[in-house]
């Protein structure tokens, strides 16, 4: 039962601190935050979730991961809360098996996919699709395997690498001198052809690079006032010691090792307090808007998990030291709820209030958790009664609160009317996916994709707590919305 003394002391204080920060200010409209719809990670589940290259592009993020399959998919969103939800579409069927860690990279105004798979018992090698145009979404062509190593040896992981009006592809592979997973970097003649056989620059020999296993993979170039990091994975993903560390290009020649510095600690790694393991295999993004740096990465949410189908997406803001390195922080906690990159569009929240008690849906005691009730309040400019409604596939609409982060949800899947409406984590399910249908007058109902059932003024309440249930359609004021 709620107390309305803790909320109204909620509210009372909220708008005390409010006034004084706002002392100076304009009027307290509702807040049109420059951030983008709020998420809480992973920004995309299991199971096409690890190897994560995610990229900004004309109004839409472009997201490919490892699939373990023969396919390279792909999935866009306008928004990070909406990646997890938005559908995958095949874009390159490779003739391969077990597809590892695409790297998707603008060239000469075509999208280049670059995939590792293992064909016919041969050896797992760096292979790469060209697109017809400038739509990340293809069509593709196959282009063909690099020829990194020699003796067409195992390559992984590539990744471009643009540097003094060079291309170069960054890879991992085994050295054949000593056996070690190791970065090496090969020019590029062009975007589907190795100008010679890869060098290495980097090899695991540090102790926070050799844990459950010696590796350096994952490479990922990040570039900021005219000072070159490439940051990698170490140690081996099938522990949770996996993590990033970063050399920075100190020299002349991107091809000899000795232009790389290598930071003798790691810069981002596992976070036992935020139930964060093996944390790596990156790539970095800007926010719609070009102010923010963010990192998309997998992680485990258990020290015991490994290499396979647990990882999942997560993804978080940058920030830069005052040596103008980068600053990646602590993984999050997957309940930490952050507001989306700056400039995404759709980032205005809307109020969503019912036509019999005239009162709006609310997240009921500013709880940020995974089952936080839903329930009818007074209307005000609280963020607990802001939400989002960001654009699926198909016309359904994902609608996640401002304040917890977490998406309006058919609890358990019911299909019964009466089912109960709650918040939980954004997973894109139909139970998260509403349709918006006007009904005139500016009202319109919210149907739910799993139950069917509309969005309902339980009982035809009237009073501050009133319920928010799921009924069958009657399209009556019960269930008539305003969203706005
Ligand atoms: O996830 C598959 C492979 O495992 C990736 O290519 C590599 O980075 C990781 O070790």
């Amino acid at each position: 039962m709620r107390k309305p003394l803790l909320r109204r002391a909620l509210s009372l204080a909220a708008a005390t601190v409010l006034g004084l920060s706002l002392a100076v200010a304009v009027h307290p409209e509702r807040a049109f935050a420059a951030p983008g719809p709020s998420f809480t990670n992973p920004a995309v589940d299991v199971p096409n979730s690890a190897d994560p290259t995610l990229t900004y592009y004309n109004g839409y993020y472009y997201y490919v991961a490892t699939t373990w399959s023969s396919d390279v998919v792909m999935r866009r969103s306008q928004t990070i809360s909406g990646l997890r939800g938005a559908a995958e579409q095949v874009v390159v069927r490779t003739g391969g098996n077990t597809m590892w860690a695409p790297h998707l990279e603008m060239i000469n105004n075509r999208w280049y996919l670059y995939y590792s798979v293992e064909q016919s018992g041969g050896a797992r090698r760096t292979h790469v699709a060209e697109s017809a145009g400038t739509d990340p979404l293809g069509p593709y062509t196959i282009r063909g395997i690099l020829n990194l190593m020699p003796n067409n040896g195992w390559a992984i992981d590539a990744a471009v690498l643009k540097l003094n009006g060079a291309n170069y592809l960054m890879f991992s592979a085994f050295a054949p001198s000593d056996n070690l997973q190791s970065l090496y970097i090969a020019p590029l003649t062009n975007p589907w052809t190795a100008g010679a056989f890869g060098t290495r620059i980097s090899a695991p020999t540090l102790s926070w690079e050799t844990q459950n296993g010696a590796v350096n993979e994952g490479a990922f170039a990040l570039q900021r006032n005219g000072r070159t990091f490439i940051t990698y994975s170490a140690s081996h993903c099938n522990g949770p010691n996996y993590k990033i560390g970063m050399l920075e290009y100190t020299g002349s020649n991107p091809l000899a090792a000795s232009s790389w510095t290598k930071s003798l600690n790691p810069i981002f790694q596992r976070s036992d307090a935020n139930g964060v393991y093996g944390p790596g295999h990156h790539s970095f993004f800007t926010s719609p808007d070009g102010t923010e740096t963010w990192i998309a990465y997998h992680a485990n949410s258990s020290a015991s998990q490994g290499c396979g189908t647990t990882r999942t997406t997560r993804v978080q803001k940058i920030s830069w030291n005052a040596d103008g390195t980068p600053h990646l922080g602590v993984p999050a906690a997957l309940s930490t709820v952050q507001p989306g990159p700056s400039g995404e569009p759709n980032a205005t929240p809307v109020e969503i209030r019912n036509r019999h008690s005239n009162l709006c849906l609310d997240d009921y005691n500013f709880v940020t958790t995974p089952g936080a009730e839903v329930r009818q309040w007074t209307c005000s400019t609280a963020t607990v009664q802001d939400w989002y409604l960001t654009p699926l596939a198909d016309g359904w609409y994902q609608i996640s609160n401002r304040h917890s982060g977490l998406c309006l949800d058919n609890k358990d899947f019911a299909t019964a009317p009466g089912s109960v409406v709650q918040q939980w984590t954004c997973n894109g399910l139909a139970v998260q996916q509403w349709r918006i249908t006007s009904v005139g007058s500016g009202y319109s109902t919210l149907t739910n994709r799993h139950s069917g059932l509309c969005l309902d003024d339980y009982n035809w309440g009237t009073s501050p707590g009133a319920e928010v249930r799921q009924w069958t359609c009657l399209n009556n004021n019960a269930q008539h919305w305003r969203i706005a």
